[in-house]
């Protein structure tokens, strides 16, 4: 029986990823610093990316590995690389790591660095490079704005990102750790149209019935408004790097690998919309 350590397994995407192999019958080993409470098929484990020691444990006698890196912070490639090192070590199968499209913008971005970590360790896992979450609207950095204010404060400009569904993100993962084809593959996950971040606050007042303004800050301002919420320098500017991929246009294009490995196509931020609505309620 297959045997799967996901770590993040507490998160936005690990939780899903879990609980859809769960469902599936395949034991999960739901990996993170704060376990939550067993579940049929699911096993909490406890692993701290600033623990090595927590790692062999945590890998040892699974077949297939998917992971995160830890959040809010951009110093992890080494953890990753030595975590990298381990999984090739303990012979695991098959790996499957969460990536970010923003990888493209060079090897300085911290998740392109540890794609690098996979490539020297020679495992052919599989990358996958999700465009922005449909979820940063609802479980994320969005939400609290856009449900008590009524706005979405982002330095994205006119540019375009086709939003990802979080349930087709953990459906592409959990076909690529469990069906064989993926291996050694890079999969570019995207919704199924291209949306300027205004366009996304529109549908999100078309389907709440409220008026949901879009704001077009400035990215040095966006930058030191974080900073002024607490978020790490080093986070912010990598976050401002990212936005800046989305607004000169380089977010602006649909990929057709969901429907690729799915064999539907994904779900659009309209459709998704409907379904949280009650999110956005003040
Ligand atoms: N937001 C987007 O639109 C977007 C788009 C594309 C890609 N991504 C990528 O998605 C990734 C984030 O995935 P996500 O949304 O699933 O993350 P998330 O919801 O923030 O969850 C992070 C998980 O990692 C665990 N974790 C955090 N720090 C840890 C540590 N030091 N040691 C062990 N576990 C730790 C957390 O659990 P505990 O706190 O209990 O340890 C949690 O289970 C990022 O790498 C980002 O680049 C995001």
């Amino acid at each position: 029986m297959t045997e799967v350590l996901v770590v993040g397994a507490t998160g936005k995407t690990g939780g899903r990823v879990a609980a859809q192999l769960a469902a599936r019958g395949v034991t999960v080993r739901a990996a993170s610093r704060t376990p939550r409470p067993a579940a049929a098929n699911v096993t909490p484990t406890p692993f701290d990316w600033d623990d090595r020691g927590t790692y062999t444990a945590a890998l040892a006698g699974v077949d297939a590995v998917y992971f995160v890196p830890p959040s809010f912070r951009t110093d992890y490639p080494p953890a990753v690389g030595a975590f990298v090192e381990q999984i090739a070590a303990a012979g695991v199968e098959r790996v499957v790591y969460l990536s970010a499209r923003g990888a493209m913008a060079g090897d300085h971005i911290p998740m392109r660095a540890a794609e690098i970590s996979l490539e020297k360790a020679g495992l052919p896992a599989t990358v996958l490079r999700p465009a922005w979450f449909d979820q940063n609207f609802t479980e994320n950095f969005l939400h609290p704005l856009i449900r008590d204010q009524g706005v979405v404060a982002v330095p994205t400009g006119a540019g375009r990102t086709p939003f990802v569904d979080l349930d087709d993100v953990a459906a592409v993962a959990v076909a690529t750790l469990l069906d064989d084809g993926h291996a050694g593959r890079l999969y570019d996950l995207s919704g199924p149209e291209s949306l300027t971040w205004q366009e996304a606050a529109e549908t999100i007042g078309k389907v709440t019935g409220r008026q949901i303004a879009f704001v077009d800050m400035a990215p040095a301002d966006w930058e030191a408004a974080a900073v002024g919420m607490g978020v790490p320098a080093d986070y912010a500017a990598h976050v401002s790097e990212l936005f800046s991929i989305v607004r000169d246009g380089r977010e602006d294009y649909v990929s057709p690998d969901v429907a690729q490995v799915l064999g539907r196509e994904p779900r659009s931020f309209g459709d998704w919309a409907e379904t949280v609505r009650d999110a956005w309620l003040p």
